[in-house]
């Protein structure tokens, strides 16, 4: 795993940014992750300026999103369907019928789950997953005690994140308490892997991702399996990394170390 600190939640935005025009540059049709939450959307502003400023390209481009509450409807402003137009798809080119997100009404939950897996493998598999991270260590929805061999399949969230996300609806009571999500397995299968987290209250889950025993516990840690996953954080979400020196150090020494290619 690489992990890569930047002084501010800006500069770690433009840095992950840079990640995904690079898949761009040598891939025009990659197959995109797609992550919400407040976490990448300085990662969508700097996408939208590369498309709108720089011409960064997503014509030939795929989408699949990682999860979406149950019971909202796409058009609710707290759904993650209504989430990606606003931050994302409505100011960039990829083609509507490229972009894949978890229905959160549909009446067959299991056949939805098994055809988005189907969709995801057709569409010859995620080229770059972006990810965020939960305050417990979850990715998309998959809370504690997930399997990390899991599919997309429908999650009950846990009490921490109903909690966590309150703050975006204007009852707690109006926290969907279900969710559909890829599961850890389908992330993992992801070609490459980019986590984003920042803030102090990031700090302790991305430590337990980075550096603490792979658990179900601690759905991230799973990263640690990954071949090819980069963690960009803000000095605040690395402020528990016992190792920080390491990877400041290795930053350091990144433009004169040998190259594969
Ligand atoms: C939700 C999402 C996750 C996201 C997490 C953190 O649980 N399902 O994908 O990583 O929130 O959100 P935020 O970035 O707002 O802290």
């Amino acid at each position: 795993m690489e992990v890569i600190i930047k002084a501010t939640y800006e500069d770690m935005s433009r840095a992950a940014a840079q990640e995904v025009a690079r898949i761009l540059n040598t891939k025009p049709n990659a197959v995109l992750g797609m992550a919400t939450g407040s976490t990448p959307l300085g990662l969508y502003r700097e996408l939208v300026r590369m498309h709108r400023d720089e011409g960064l390209d997503f014509s030939q481009v795929t989408t699949f999103n990682l999860d979406e509450y149950v019971g909202l409807r796409p058009s609710h402003p707290q759904s993650y369907h209504f989430f990606m137009h606003e931050n994302f798809f409505k100011h960039v080119n990829v083609p509507k019928q490229n972009i894949y997100i978890p229905s959160g009404s549909t009446n067959n939950y299991p056949s939805f789950c098994a055809w988005y897996e189907q969709r995801i493998e057709e569409c010859g598999g995620i080229d770059l997953q972006i990810l965020g991270i939960g305050s417990d260590g979850h990715v998309a929805f998959n809370e504690p005690g997930s399997s990390l061999t899991s599919r997309t399949r429908l999650k009950t969230l846990a009490r921490q994140t109903i909690e966590d996300n309150a703050r975006f609806f204007e009852r707690r009571e109006d926290v969907p308490i279900y969710a559909i999500t890829m599961g850890v397995g389908t992330i993992l299968e992801a070609r490459e892997l980019l986590l984003c987290a920042n803030g102090k209250n990031k700090a302790w889950a991305v430590a337990a991702a980075i550096e603490g025993p792979v658990t179900g516990m601690v759905t991230a840690s799973a990263l640690q399996m990954h071949p090819h996953a980069k963690v960009f954080l803000d000095s605040d979400a690395a402020g528990e990394l016992k190792m920080r020196a390491y990877y400041d150090w290795i930053e350091e020494r990144r433009p004169g170390a040998p190259r594969y290619n």
